[in-house]
């Protein structure tokens, strides 16, 4: 099979090196990728968000299967675009991919389908919003309710600061018109698991899960990121909570989608709070998290294509993938200053050593004749899996300390939860 990856992150990286593992890729392809991926794929120029180039890119290039990793495209409609041209793509419809460009949205699906999920109430008023705050108390959770490269959420710890978010997301407009309107949540307490499960419209298979770290720096502080760390399993997560997960939220909210004439396909990861009454949904998204599909690809047993193919043509297989029975973990080395501004272009040195160590995945990286920079936020992962969870932490750090990269910057504390 002829498969085309889309995105050029370190998912769309981890992606790329377990389907490059298949007996059934015949060649592989990533747009636009980056300089790690273009190892292992072929990389088109093409941007990740032109659904008209990368559907031209595949008819021209005989795809079989289009993998969609970032979720702009989804909601720009790729997906259809795709299914519209013949092609089979891994990823929903734009109407299904409202699980993650609306709050609301969500909220509205999962009450349809009685899954368990925080109280919430919806404002486009800030009056009446900072309202129904001081009425509730603290700690409360305010949201932006469009997409804000999840950065449009404040868990509160104080009225003040819930009426602080308000003014920032919906008069100063810090997520622009993301903070149009605005969800306002009871704040939910427990330990956060990142679930992930494959769906074919119809069915859902249980995938695995992992627990990332949002916050910037050591001990959860500092800005909140994409994820600077992420681990696999997650030992709070039980096989009794999955069965509970499945039964009570994943499928129930894919009968609904089913039922409103937009099926799910692709992978649904739920954002799970572990709480004293069971796993509660704090949020939808449509894709992998990143950098979470690093360390499930690391702990995949089973072939990634077929699993991806049989979801985008509506027939997964019975039963769910085999992982392996070991951890993974992957520390990802940002640009000094992110989640803030950077500075592009410093040269990243080690890369070689790191790699005896663990494996690298470049996230935001350009080759530049022979060397490697820096381009991005998030711009390496060091991942590796090992018997238990302090080997591949080892392993990942020792990756890491061989890396000659002084503009960059990670945590140095990732796992601490499981270890
Ligand atoms: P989100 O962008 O919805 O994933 O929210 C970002 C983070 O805010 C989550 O990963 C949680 O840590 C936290 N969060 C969101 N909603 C809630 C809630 N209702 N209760 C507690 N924490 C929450
Ligand atoms: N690591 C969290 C996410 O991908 O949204």
């Amino acid at each position: 099979m002829r498969v085309l990856v889309v995105g050029g992150g370190g998912r769309e990286h981890a992606l790329c090196w377990k389907l490059a593992r298949s007996p059934m890729l015949t060649k592989l392809f990533c747009a636009p990728g980056n300089a790690g991926i273009a190892a292992i794929a072929e990389c088109l120029a093409l941007g990740a968000d032109d659904v008209t180039a990368l559907v031209e890119a595949a008819r021209a290039q005989a795809i079989d299967l289009v993998v969609v990793g970032p979720e702009a495209p989804l909601t720009l409609g790729l997906a259809d675009a795709c299914r519209a041209a013949g092609i089979a793509c891994f990823g929903p419809s734009a109407a299904a991919a409202r699980l993650e460009g609306s709050k609301t949205f969500t909220k509205e699906v999962a009450d349809a389908a009685h899954a368990p999920t925080a109280a919430w109430a919806r404002f486009t008023d800030a009056d009446a919003a900072r309202a129904y705050i001081r009425a509730q108390g603290a700690p409360i959770v305010v949201k932006a309710d469009g997409l804000a490269a999840g950065k449009g959420v404040v868990v509160a710890t104080t009225i003040a600061e819930a009426e602080a978010a308000i003014a920032d997301i919906m008069e100063a407009r810090a997520h622009g018109t993301a903070g149009e309107s605005v969800v306002i949540e009871e704040c939910l307490i427990g330990e956060e698991v990142s679930f992930f499960a494959l769906c074919d419209g119809t069915r859902a298979l249980p995938f695995a899960a992992a627990q990332d770290h949002k916050r910037a720096f050591d001990g959860d502080t500092g800005p909140n990121t994409g994820g600077m760390g992420a681990y696999s399993p997650a030992p709070a997560f039980t096989p009794a909570l999955q069965a509970e997960t499945m039964a009570r939220i994943i499928q129930p909210c894919l009968d609904e989608m089913a039922r409103r004439g937009t099926p799910f396909t692709g992978v649904l990861f739920a954002g799970l709070m572990l709480t004293v009454n069971g796993p509660k949904l704090i949020e939808f998204n449509v894709r992998f998290g990143d950098p979470e599909c690093q360390v499930l690809m690391l702990r995949l047993a089973d072939d990634l294509l077929p699993l991806l193919h049989g979801a985008a043509l509506g027939r997964l297989p019975d039963a769910p993938p085999r992982f392996a029975d070991n951890h993974a973990m992957i520390v990802v080395m940002a640009n000094r200053g992110y989640p803030g501004a950077v500075v592009n272009g410093s040269v990243i040195g080690g890369l070689d050593a790191a790699s005896r160590h663990a494996l690298v995945f470049h996230a935001g990286s350009v080759a530049d004749g022979g060397a490697v920079r820096a381009k991005g936020g998030r711009v390496l992962g060091i991942a590796a899996a090992a018997p238990d969870l302090r080997a591949a932490r080892d392993a990942a750090y020792a990756g890491v300390e061989a890396l000659d990269w002084p503009e960059g910057f990670c945590r140095r504390d990732i796992g601490w939860r499981a270890l």
